[in-house]
């Protein structure tokens, strides 16, 4: 049987990949944000999964306003790092795997998830700066990726309590494919950051390391902040952390904290990451 046996959560900013692209990691800007992620390079090695779910946002690259599904699934065969303004970022093309991403889509259907499902599409930073950060520069990622796409940018998004939901109904789905797979979800985006308008720049320490401190084990109240709460108090793009509660929810009950990291400054975005181990 599959199981998710892991979880990761981390920001997502273009910059980290603009950085790595072109070597700039050692710098003194950059070299406290790439440290934050020693951690999981190395646990990765002993922790290598054969499907990543990566839960990510989409920054109307591939999803422009014609087409906004709220939630929707990669069913390509793969997906090629999108040309953002600056050419497409030099990483390895994106492997589905196909089979658990069909069983996923009819399982969620029938959870009452009425899924949209992309069969051609290019991944933006969203999802390749979190690949990037975990597996480095590889000639091939080690790993097939399903890409779950979730609206964080037109209204109306959905609430971080449907997210969660969504999270439980993944777990379901993948718990009852029959091929033995080890998986890992992984949530992108967050923390705090606004980007535009007067608040841009806006960072919410307070409010990230209190969202950290009890998405581990007491991860009910998070449910529950609302979309104007994330606006609020995390500025408007702040609200791409409803993606860590789906990989949270996904992982069930229990989890181990292998690590967490929080650094500001990294562009105009405040840097978070975990690292969770399934442990129900
Ligand atoms: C930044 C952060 C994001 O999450 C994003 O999607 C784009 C830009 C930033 O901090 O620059
Ligand atoms: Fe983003």
């Amino acid at each position: 049987m599959a199981r998710i046996s892991a979880g990761i959560a981390t920001s997502h900013v273009p910059a980290i990949g603009a950085a790595i692209d072109n070597g700039r990691t050692r710098d003194e800007y950059w070299a406290p944000v790439f440290e934050g992620y020693e951690f999981v390079k190395e646990w990765v090695k002993d922790n290598t999964p054969d499907v990543v779910i990566l839960v990510y946002n989409d920054h109307a690259s591939a999803l422009m306003l014609d087409i906004v599904p709220t939630f929707a699934l990669g069913f390509a065969e793969e997906f090629l790092p999108a040309d953002e303004g600056w050419g497409r970022r030099p990483v390895p093309t994106v492997h589905n795997h196909l089979e658990l991403a069909a069983h996923i889509a009819e399982q969620l259907v029938i959870d009452e998830f009425d899924i949209t499902l992309i069969n051609e599409m290019d991944v933006d930073h969203g999802l390749t700066v979190p690949l990037s950060l975990v597996f480095g520069q590889p000639e091939e990622w080690p790993c097939k990726v399903i890409p779950l796409a979730v609206n964080v940018t037109q209204f109306p998004t959905p609430s971080g309590e449907r997210c969660w939901k969504l999270g439980e109904a993944l777990r379901n789905a993948v718990k009852t494919f029959p091929e033995d797979l080890n998986v890992q979800v992984w949530g992108t985006g967050g923390m705090s950051h606004q980007l535009q308008g007067t608040r841009a720049g806006l960072i919410n320490a307070e409010f990230d390391q209190r969202f950290i401190d009890l998405l581990a084990h007491e991860p009910e109240e998070l449910k529950y902040i609302t979309r104007i709460e994330y606006l609020r108090e995390t500025g408007t793009e702040g609200i791409e952390l409803i993606m860590w509660l789906i990989m949270r929810a996904a992982l069930g009950y229990g989890v181990e904290e292998k690590h967490r990291f929080y650094r500001v400054p990294a562009s105009n975005t405040a840097v978070g990451h975990v690292v969770y181990e399934a442990r129900s």
